[in-house]
């Protein structure tokens, strides 16, 4: 608007100033003009008239000049006549000249002296006009003779031209207002807006490619840049839209893929090996042939996807009976057997190794121990012998296959190991040692009653970094220590000195694989239940290790209390339990199950009906393929569990359920339920409680169950197993290696007493 103003006072001004100067020569001319025309005029009439006049007036024939006079009295603009003497006095005028006059004026002398003499005069009528002719008799000059005309005509013609003139300014400054504002609007107003617009657009990101932007000439340089800059802008949002998606990615998803390259770049050419009791295929023999199995253990579960990713060596026991034929000479094989991504080495124990270290020292003892499920831990000597043997069987094992591997990083399992750390520490002090421990680690007290807990923890602490799934574990075990060793503890890092070698304590919630590509649609009812010829409208799962751990009792007993308490769903919500036999040496173990199993029956007699029953126990082992129908089938997941460290049932059925529907049962006692909020957590000792909240699973509206499954979807898809390796891996290659100074990498030519010092960043 005002550069429209500008342009409009600009060009008025100019218009102005031109018309102005125009005028005023034209109007000077004209007067000049008109004033010309009079004086012609009179000097025409007066000479006319001095002819006439002169024989009268030399006669003095008063009566012929006084008719003379006052007929030259009305013609057009002529005032009067007047005749002078020759002393220059009026003698003679029309009637009325004096009126219209006033005051005659002098009459100039030149006059008498026989020359003509005109002059314009101001009289209140207006400007006046005279012009004389001296009047000659035979002796010379005898009077004279004026003519007056009215020249006030010539200022109002004047007066008129300005008037004019300056209405025409007026006209021509409203025309050039209205075509200046027309102008610009349309060639300036509606080009710049239209490209402001598009240029908005595309800062919004709506704008399309080609844009109609101005093509006239002046426009062509603009245009031109802002073609450029929106090219650069798309570009760059298109960049940063790449790395934000990109780095959205690499915060919310790891995958295999990039768990593979992180590993490389954290890791260097530092090979990955995993150590754990559990083998992750067991070869078995069935009816002549052999198969493979997958163990039921949630340390499997977790590892597995992590060594298809990133290669390296696993080193387990070989505990299926038909795991001997399948290796090569060095106890090794390549696996999966289906898709070989890494390498199994196996090491093999005596029966009564496995009975003693196996099942006695680590799951009479240690399981328990950790285990706040009231069964009591018993600690044998041979069993702690065994242990010891084992741990360094399994030690030399390891460094067998690190031997010519330079700075190896070595990811040992649970607590079977405790002792790995340093044994392996103490002969390759150049190895990255971190030690994960599956299970809850218990208050100082609890541990306290194991007759062996300094020489465990001394094996625990030969490891750079120890994980635990969640943070009062980690605190727990710190305290521990504090209470048990000589050490220095810093707290607030979580890092433990012992004679100079640092460990890091740090938790690691423990995961499954993810995948997204899972079924939307509500499936039909798996083969595994329809096998079962059961009727029923809603189904309960539970899929579990037989463990006393696991609460399987108690989940049995909130079934029973929801059938007596919500009694319209007898007859129509049933309850699979599926449970894979586990340690099955071990008399607890035994007495669970015949507990299970007659509970389970005890239940079932007390409600069954024709084709219905309110418990289904299958006792045996389930692969992955027959179970994960049976999650994405059911209406609720019961994971009762009376202490577990993680609990990755809780985790594989949230990630089977691609529906976003079904409920997640959860004991507050799990580690996962830190992170699964939104699943119903339940106290399993609490058997009311239990029992509701299986009526409020069934009863939820689909739209609480559905955003209560995405919210747990979503934090168990954001750390899933390979964000968890990542962590573990990215934490152990952060700790920088103190070499005792004559040590070198290689193996056994390098074996000394003197551990190598763990400086934690
Ligand atoms: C727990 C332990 C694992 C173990 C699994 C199965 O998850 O933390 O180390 O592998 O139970 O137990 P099992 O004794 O059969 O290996």
């Amino acid at each position: 608007m005002r550069m429209s103003l500008r342009l409009i006072v600009s060009l008025v001004m100019a218009v102005t100033f031109v018309s102005v100067a125009f005028a005023i020569y034209q109007v000077q001319a004209d007067n000049r003009a008109r004033r010309n025309e009079l004086e012609k005029r009179a000097q025409v009439l007066a000479e006319s008239l001095q002819e006439t006049v002169q024989p009268l007036l030399a006669k003095g024939e008063q009566a012929n000049l006084e008719r003379i006079v006052e007929r030259f009295g009305n013609r057009e603009r002529l005032v009067g006549v007047a005749i002078y003497d020759l002393q220059g006095h009026p003698v003679l005028t029309t009637p009325n000249l004096a009126t219209r006059v006033g005051q005659l004026p002098a009459l100039d002398p030149e006059v008498l002296q026989g020359n003509g003499w005109d002059r314009f005069f101001s009289t209140s009528q207006g400007e006046t006009y005279v012009y004389a002719v001296p009047v000659r008799g035979q002796a010379g000059v005898i009077g004279a003779l004026a003519v007056f005309h009215d020249a006030s005509y010539i200022s109002a013609q004047n007066a008129s031209m300005w008037r004019d003139t300056f209405t025409h300014i007026l006209v021509q400054m409203l025309l050039i207002a209205t075509i200046t504002l027309l102008i610009v609007r349309a060639s300036m107003e509606r080009p710049i807006s239209r490209m402001a617009q598009w240029l908005h657009d595309l800062r919004a990101g709506i704008s399309p490619p080609n844009p109609d932007l101005p093509a006239e000439h002046v426009f062509k340089p603009l245009t031109r840049e802002v073609t450029h800059l929106a090219a650069s802008l798309r570009s760059a949002r298109a960049t940063a839209e790449e790395e934000a998606r990109l780095r959205e990615a690499a915060d919310s998803l790891w995958t295999a893929e990039r768990l593979r390259v992180y590993q490389q770049d954290a890791l260097g050419d530092s090979r990955l090996f995993v150590v754990s009791n559990r083998e992750p295929y067991e070869h078995v023999e069935r009816g002549g042939n052999i198969e493979v199995l997958v163990p039921a253990s949630g340390l499997v579960t977790a590892m597995e996807p992590i060594l298809r990713a990133c290669s390296g060596t696993w080193i387990a026991h070989g505990a299926g009976d038909a795991d001997h034929q399948t290796v090569d000479s060095h106890d090794r094989l390549a696996v999966p057997p289906d898709e070989p991504q890494y390498t199994l080495r196996r090491v093999w124990l005596t029966e009564q190794e496995e009975e003693r270290y196996y099942y006695g020292f680590s799951n009479e003892g240690l399981w328990p121990l950790c285990h706040i499920a009231h069964t009591r831990p018993i600690f044998r000597s041979e069993d702690w012998e065994a242990y010891r043997e084992v741990n360094a069987k399994f030690a030399e094992a390891v460094l067998d296959e690190m031997s010519g591997v330079e700075r190896p990083t070595v990811l040992v399992q649970d607590y079977h190991f405790a002792l790995l750390p340093r044994l392996i520490k103490e002969r390759r002090p150049d190895a990255r040692v971190a030690i994960f421990w599956h299970i809850p680690w218990p208050n100082p007290e609890a541990f306290g009653i194991c007759p062996w807990q300094s020489d465990l923890l001394e094996g625990l602490l030969g490891a750079d970094l120890i994980g635990f799934h969640i943070q009062s574990h980690c605190t727990n075990f710190l305290e521990t220590i504090d209470r048990t060793l000589e050490s220095r503890i810093e707290w607030e890092r979580f890092a433990v000195n012992r004679g100079g070698h640092f460990t890091l304590v740090r938790p690691f919630p423990i995961s499954v694989e993810f995948k997204d590509d899972g079924d939307r649609d509500a499936p039909e009812r798996p083969p595994l239940l329809k096998r079962l010829d059961l009727d029923f409208d809603y189904l309960g799962i539970g899929v579990d290790r037989l463990d006393y751990t696991k609460g399987i009792p108690e989940r049995f007993r909130g079934i029973e209390r929801f059938l007596e308490k919500y009694p319209t769903y007898q007859g129509r919500f049933s309850f699979v339990q599926i449970g894979a036999p586990s340690r099955t040496h071990i008399g607890r173990y035994q007495g669970l199950i015949a507990e299970v199993e007659a509970e389970a029956e005890r239940i079932n007699r007390r409600f069954q009906a024709k084709h219905w029953k309110p418990i289904v126990f299958l006792k045996r082992h389930h692969d992955h393929q027959e179970i994960e129908p049976c999650y994405r089938f059911a209406d609720l997941c019961l994971v009762t569990s009376l202490h577990d460290g993680m609990n990755l049932v809780a985790k594989e059925f949230v990630a089977s359920r691609a529906d976003e529907s079904g409920v997640l049962i959860l004991s507050a006692f799990t580690g996962a339920s830190r992170e699964l909020e939104d699943a119903l957590v339940v106290n399993p000792y609490d058997t009311d409680q239990l029992a509701d909240s299986i009526w409020r699973a069934l009863e939820m509206n689909p739209r609480e169950r559905r955003d209560r499954m995405r919210q747990m979807r979503r934090i168990v898809k954001q750390h899933n197993i390979y964000r968890w390796a990542a962590n573990l891996i990215g934490a152990a290659s952060e700790i920088r290696l103190e070499m005792p100074k004559s040590a070198t990498s290689q193996s056994e030519s390098n074996r000394r007493e003197q551990p190598a010092r763990a400086v934690a960043l």
